[in-house]
Parts: structure tokens; C-alpha cells; sequence
């Protein structure tokens, strides 16, 4: 079978176009400035910030220019071998037609752009290891106390009534709906959206339970109940989390994460996290660390750390957080795979991921990126069944289970003629283009394959 083509960024029906015009530009230059600051507070670092901001400033330019992508060098590739399938997939698509910033593939683009920001880094004598968006998502989280509070609570009094009576299938049933929905709006809050929809003030708004209430008719792909069906018949012994965003969407998450293991659903949960940042927001090893200094510093979150209430629970939170972390009931991971250029449906191909997935009985990816690496980024029909959008993950064994908030143009697995009137809805709301409700935020897919 032929498959469709992916979004470029030429398509002003895509997202990919503001994503490049504007979203990429205003990231960049956000960067910059952190960096600058960064030089600021640290002298010793001022020739390396120098060197990356050098780079980021004509990157900037580039954009501007419609330059051609270059491969990365020959240099870069043997210090980082990963890059090789960049420049493989980069020859493959400029044998078509040149790839140049406004007009190429765009998910291939925004992950090579976070390879090549990466690669800067890299080659410096004091930055190797900076995380250049760690100052934009350490602001983002210090605004979510009061979300954070209501879920630290919320998983306190459940903790206390599973420990007092054990529940029931049907009970379970309903709290794993309820934290699959906890960890689903998680993925609302994305920095690489705050470039241009969303201001961190709206972030709040996003987070609570009545919110997340009000938005169930939004899930309009919810195969939630066939996804727990299909684990109670499963060994039941290990759920693999492949994380997207820190911070807030991190914290739900690990909501879902406490739930599974305090109601004894589970012997442990793995994480999966990316090696370098990526996406503005997405989660590595060192933001596991994070959250966790974060939780246990009480003046951490403005508006709650006067309150006496609020700090126990965030404390009852982290102190089952470590626990589980301690006796390796949660592990977490990180493989260079989750920052590669490939689609999801080539995991059954490399063989140390594959082997170490297969050990879990459910993969939750999460968020939008996830979701567009497991469908290619493509133009598929939105009728097309998800288990043929993922190809041979479908039939690879790996029960996947996917929760996003639509944030590209991909959406696949809806009720023929759903799109169309989305797309008028989303109009008749005074959007120019319809077609962009799939990138809003304000719709979300729960989606499911058996393997
Ligand atoms: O569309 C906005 C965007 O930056 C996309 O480029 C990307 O797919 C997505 O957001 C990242 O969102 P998430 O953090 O949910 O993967
Ligand atoms: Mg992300």
C-alpha cells in the first residue's frame, strides 16, 4: 500500500505553516534571551553562550531566508552515530525536492531542529549538558501549585480508602478512567504551545477536575474501556509510561503512575524518557530529579506554601513518590530512539527497545508528538482506523495505548463525516481556518491497539 504524504510546511491548511513563521521564530529567540541571562549570571560561560547564540542567530535567519537544511557533518555524526538517519531521510526527501526550512517535511524539520540546537551544545566546553528550555519549564510548573495540590489530595484520600478496603474490578475500572483522564489533559499544557496560543495564566484554567469534567465531550476517540479490558486479561505486571511534557503533564503522569501502584494494578511502572531537550518541554532523566526537589521544596509553588493543608499533601505525594523510585517499583528510562527522526512503527526494528517493550503489558505513549511518530506525520483520511495509521506496530505484540490533546494535523480513527463538522465548528467560532481544530488543543484522542 502507498501511504499519504506528511504535512509540509509550505501547506497553509497545516500547522506546520505558523509553526514555522511564527511558533519556531518566537522559541528561538525566547531561548536566546534565557541564554543571554544565562551569561549574565555566569561569566565563566559567556564564550560558550556566545558560540550557541551565534548559531541560534543565523538559524533565525535562515528561517527567514528559506535556506536549504543542511546535512550534519561528518564530524557530528561520529561524535553523535544517531544523526546518521537524520542525513539518511535528509537525501531521501532532497532527492525529491530540496528540502529548505518553509517548504520541507515538517515533523522531520522540527526534530532535526532540536538535533542541530542539540549538536551546539554539545561542541561547547561548559554547556555540553545546559538545558536551554529548563528556565521556561521551571516557570511553568512553579504556576501550577494549585492544580498540583488538588491532585496531591485527590491521590491522599484514594491512597487511604485502598489501603483500608480493597476495590473491587468495576471500582478500578472507574478510577483508571478517571487517572487516564488526569494524565490525558496533563498533556494541555505544552510550552511549544505557549509561543503562540496559549498564555501561562491560561495554563490553570487547564488543570483542574471540574475542568477536565466539562471537557469529556472533547475526547472524541475514547477506546479507554477496550485498553483496561484488554490488561486485566494480561499478566497485569508492568505498564511502560513513554512520557512527553515535564513539569505539569510529568506530575499527572505520576497521578496515574500512584494510582496503578497504590491499587496494587501493577508490580512497577518504567518511564521513558528523551536524552536531550527537545520539543521545549519534554521530559528527561534530570526533570524526574526536578520534580521531585521541587515537590519537597515548600516555597516552591507561590500560591500554596503558606498552606498547611496544601504542604501536606504535596509531602504525602513525594514521600510515596520516593518510596516507589527507591525500591524500583518505578524505574526510568531513556533511549535515543525517542529522539530520532523515525516513526514508532519502526521500534520492532531496533532490537534493545523492542525487547525491553515487550516486558510491559500496556505502553501509554502520550501527547501530541508521540501520536504524530506513530502515525508518520501523514495525510491520512481521518476515518482511517488507528491500528492502520501505526503500520506494523499494530501487529508487532506491544499493547500501545495513546492519550493526546491535539496539537498537529494528523488525526485518525474518527466517525466519517466528524472532521467536517469540526472543521465548521471550529469557523463558526471565528477561526480563519477550520482545519486547524485538530491543532487548537481543545480536542483530545484516546487511542488503542491490541498489538
Ligand atoms: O503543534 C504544536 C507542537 O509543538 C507540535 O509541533 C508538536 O507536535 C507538539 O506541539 C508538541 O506537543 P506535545 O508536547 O504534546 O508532544
Ligand atoms: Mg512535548
Amino acid at each position: 500500500m502507498s501511504l499519504p504524504s506528511p504535512s509540509y510546511n509550505d501547506d497553509r491548511k497545516s500547522f506546520a505553516y505558523p509553526t514555522v513563521h511564527k511558533r519556531w521564530p518566537s522559541i528561538i529567540t525566547l531561548a536566546i534571551e534565557d541564554l543571554e541571562k544565562h551569561a549574565k549570571e555566569n561569566p565563566d560561560t559567556e564564550g560558550c553562550v556566545e558560540f550557541v547564540t551565534g548559531h541560534l542567530k543565523t538559524l533565525l535567519s535562515n528561517f527567514k531566508e528559506d535556506k536549504p537544511v543542511d546535512a550534519f557533518t561528518d564530524e557530528d555524526v561520529q561524535a553523535k552515530p544517531e544523526l546518521k538517519i537524520y542525513n539518511d531521510e535528509l537525501k531521501r526527501f532532497n532527492d525529491a525536492k530540496l528540502v529548505t526550512w518553509q517548504t520541507g517535511p515538517w515533523l522531520y524539520l522540527e526534530c532535526y531542529l532540536y538535533q542541530l540546537i542539540s549538536v551546539w551544545f554539545s561542541k561547547t566546553k561548559k554547556l555540553q549538558k545546559y538545558d536551554i528550555f529548563e528556565p521556561a519549564k521551571t516557570g511553568a510548573f512553579k504556576l501550577s501549585g494549585t492544580g498540583v495540590v488538588e491532585l496531591c489530595q485527590r491521590v491522599k484520600l484514594l491512597s487511604q480508602q485502598l489501603a483500608e478496603k480493597e476495590a473491587d474490578e468495576q471500582a478500578l475500572g472507574l478510577l483508571f478512567t478517571e487517572f487516564i483522564d488526569i494524565s490525558l489533559w496533563g498533556n494541555a499544557t505544552d510550552l511549544s504551545l505557549l509561543a503562540g496560543n496559549f498564555s501561562l495564566e491560561d495554563i490553570k484554567s487547564l488543570q483542574g477536575a471540574e475542568v477536565r469534567k466539562k471537557n469529556e465531550e472533547k475526547i472524541i476517540v475514547n477506546d479507554t474501556e477496550a485498553a483496561w479490558k484488554h490488561y486485566l486479561s494480561s499478566k497485569r505486571e508492568r505498564i511502560d509510561i513513554v512520557l512527553d511534557n515535564s513539569g505539569f503533564e510529568l506530575f499527572a503522569d505520576l497521578c496515574l503512575t500512584l494510582f496503578l501502584l497504590e491499587a496494587k494494578l501493577v508490580k512497577k511502572v518504567v518511564v521513558h524518557c528523551k536524552q536531550i531537550p527537545w520539543f521545549v518541554s519534554d521530559t528527561m532523566p534530570k526533570d524526574f530529579d526536578l520534580i521531585l526537589a521541587q515537590l519537597e521544596d515548600t516555597t516552591f509553588f507561590d500560591e500554596v506554601k503558606e498552606d498547611k493543608a496544601s504542604q501536606e499533601a504535596i509531602k504525602f505525594f513525594l514521600d510515596k513518590l520516593k518510596q516507589y523510585t527507591q525500591n524500583q517499583q518505578i524505574g526510568v528510562q531513556s533511549h535515543q530512539f525517542w529522539t530520532s527522526c523515525a516513526n514508532y512503527w519502526d521500534i520492532p526494528k531496533i532490537k534493545d527497545l523492542y525487547e525491553e517493550l515487550q516486558k510491559s503489558n500496556l505502553i501509554i505513549f502520550k501527547g501530541d508528538l508521540n501520536y504524530r511518530k506513530l502515525t508518520g506525520d501523514l495525510h491520512w483520511d481521518t476515518t482511517t482506523p488507528f491500528t492502520t495509521a501505526i503500520q506494523d506496530l499494530a501487529s508487532s505484540g506491544l499493547p500501545v495505548l495513546l492519550l493526546r490533546t491535539c496539537k498537529a494535523d494528523v488525526v485518525v480513527g474518527l466517525p466519517a463525516g466528524l472532521n467536517e463538522k469540526l472543521i465548521e465548528e471550529y469557523k463558526s467560532q471565528g477561526n480563519e481556518i477550520g482545519e486547524f481544530w485538530t491543532a487548537s488543543g481543545k480536542w483530545a484522542v484516546i487511542s488503542f491497539s491490541r498489538g
